[in-house]
């Protein structure tokens, strides 16, 4: 079996991504969306039900009393925090596959994952981007899925590429280019495609380390979570093999507007954003 095909074969023995959340997605798409669609999507599922009326009757929300009809769930919690605890839930199962000795870094990449989401979720905000807040999220909390792939069903490749970013010399993709002829990028997007993802996710997951080569109309969200996924390494959401650093980003910050000033308002809503994002998914910071 050659290498490409030992992948493809990995990618297909992926966990699938859960359908509920991607029609709940789907739903909480529409700009009003229709709490009693959702929650027919919802219930079919009895570990998200019962995760959501958990989330409700937790200490976070500190609320007087017993919350037991999802449909009064669904409207407690609004569209940012069902997305995330949805998202979150279903992400986090696909990064922290059991895996022996890796599970620091299964740890570390589930939230680098989820800081980078967290981040394109506020500059999409701060930019205030017309492009779908769900797509946005997910993309970014999905952007290096191939790093799944890789640490698990190709460990000795994975190993190689470790080695030769830790010798400082190379990005983390650069290296994976010199090892397999292909990167995370790519595996990722082959991921997302096996999924049924919206042409647009996979874009942006198959391109987030070279935006500009991305299909023009998909092109704005590959920036967003290139960008994202360079930030959240910034502020200490890297995975430890990050190697150098991201090439391109201060073209993406021009091409954006970005300046100091911006970058210092995103960092702070960032991290008060982060803070939410980790207590709804029930991970710790740091
Ligand atoms: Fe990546
Ligand atoms: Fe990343």
């Amino acid at each position: 079996m050659s290498l490409m095909e030992e992948i493809i074969a990995a990618v297909d023995e992926m966990p699938p991504f859960p359908q509920v959340v991607q029609r709940a997605m789907q739903a909480l798409a529409e700009p009003e969306y229709e709490v009693s669609g959702l929650v027919d999507i919802l219930k079919v599922d009895q570990a998200v039900t019962a995760n959501i009326l958990k989330l409700c009757n937790s200490a976070y929300f500190g609320l007087p009393r017993k919350v037991s009809s999802l449909k009064e769930a669904v409207v407690y919690l609004g569209a940012n925090q069902l997305r995330q605890l949805l998202l979150s839930g279903a992400a986090s199962k696909i990064y922290e596959k059991p895996n022996e000795g890796y599970a620091v870094f299964a740890d570390e990449l589930w939230r680098h994952a989820l800081a980078t989401a967290v981040m394109a979720q506020v500059l999409r905000r701060h930019l205030r981007l017309k492009i779908d807040e769900n797509m946005v999220f997910t993309a970014a909390l999905l952007h290096d899925v191939g790093k799944v792939v890789l640490s698990t069903f190709v460990v000795d490749k994975y190993l190689a590429i470790e080695s030769m970013v830790e010798s400082g010399e190379y990005s983390f993709q650069e290296a994976e280019k010199e090892v397999l002829g292909f990167d995370h990028a790519e595996i990722g997007g082959k991921i997302a495609e096996s999924w049924d993802f919206p042409p647009a996710i996979i874009a942006a997951i198959a391109f987030h380390h070279e935006p500009s080569s991305s299909p023009k109309e998909f092109r704005l969200l590959a920036e967003i979570v290139a960008l994202a996924n360079n930030l959240a390494v910034m502020v200490g959401y890297g995975t430890g093999v990050d190697g150098l650093a991201c090439r391109g980003h201060d073209l993406l910050l021009q091409k954006l507007k970005l300046g100091e000033k911006d970058l210092e308002k995103l960092v702070l809503l960032f991290q008060i954003e982060m803070e939410k994002t980790c207590d709804i998914a029930g991970v710790s910071e740091h």
